[in-house]
């Protein structure tokens, strides 16, 4: 029998952040022996997942809100995902703002609605929810996200973050997703 034990990563992702830490995660979890299937909600529809032994639902954040595909897989497979082990992440651009600004009672609120109200409304216990950084590509934005989003620069700066290119920063702390992978192994061994 092959005891390899077996992980589904699901996500939906609108600037690239979230499948990048997707990738990074599956790396990490093959590393440690496991296999790892990844898969983009936005473009391939899962059919099964009674063979997985861990499920890790994720997605980019917008305007509060995620995308709609791995929110469907969620509500799709809630009944088989209570009986299995389950991980939740979601890509924030402003939560490594807001640990730098000390704002907790942000960092609180953005927690329930990102993630743990989508345990609630699934029924799902999940065994690790995490809030990592994602991209800003003011590159990517229509011309009314840009301005409107124009106003987070100097607060994407004042929290130590710096242009990769013009308009493009990244606030992700690659550490602490590859630490949360390990934690996640260390879960389900
Ligand atoms: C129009 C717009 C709205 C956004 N709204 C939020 C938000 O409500 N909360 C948040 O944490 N990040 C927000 N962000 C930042 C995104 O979460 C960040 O770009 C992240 O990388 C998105 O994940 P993705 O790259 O996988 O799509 C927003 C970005 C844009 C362009």
């Amino acid at each position: 029998m092959d005891m390899t034990k077996k992980v589904l990563i699901v996500y939906g992702t609108r600037f690239g952040a979230t499948e990048s830490t997707s990738a990074e995660i599956a790396r990490i979890l093959q590393a440690e022996g496991l296999e790892v299937r990844v898969v983009n909600a936005g473009k391939e529809k899962v059919t099964d997942i009674s063979s997985y032994d861990l499920i890790i639902v994720s997605s980019g954040m917008q305007m509060g809100k995620w995308t709609k595909e791995p929110e469907q897989f969620l509500d799709r497979f809630q009944k088989e995902l209570a009986n299995k082990h389950v991980a939740i992440f979601v890509s924030s651009g402003v939560q490594a703002l807001l640990e730098h600004e000390k704002k907790t009672e942000e960092i609180e609120a953005n927690r329930k609605q990102y993630l743990e109200e989508k345990a609630t409304r699934y029924h799902l216990q999940p065994v690790s929810l995490a809030i990592f950084g994602g991209v800003w590509d003011y590159n990517q934005m229509n011309f009314l996200a840009r301005m409107a989003l124009g106003s987070f620069k100097p607060r994407i700066e004042a929290a130590g973050f710096k242009e990769i290119k013009p308009g493009l920063y990244d606030t992700r702390d690659w550490e602490a997703i590859r630490h949360w992978a390990k934690e996640l192994v260390a879960q389900i061994r």
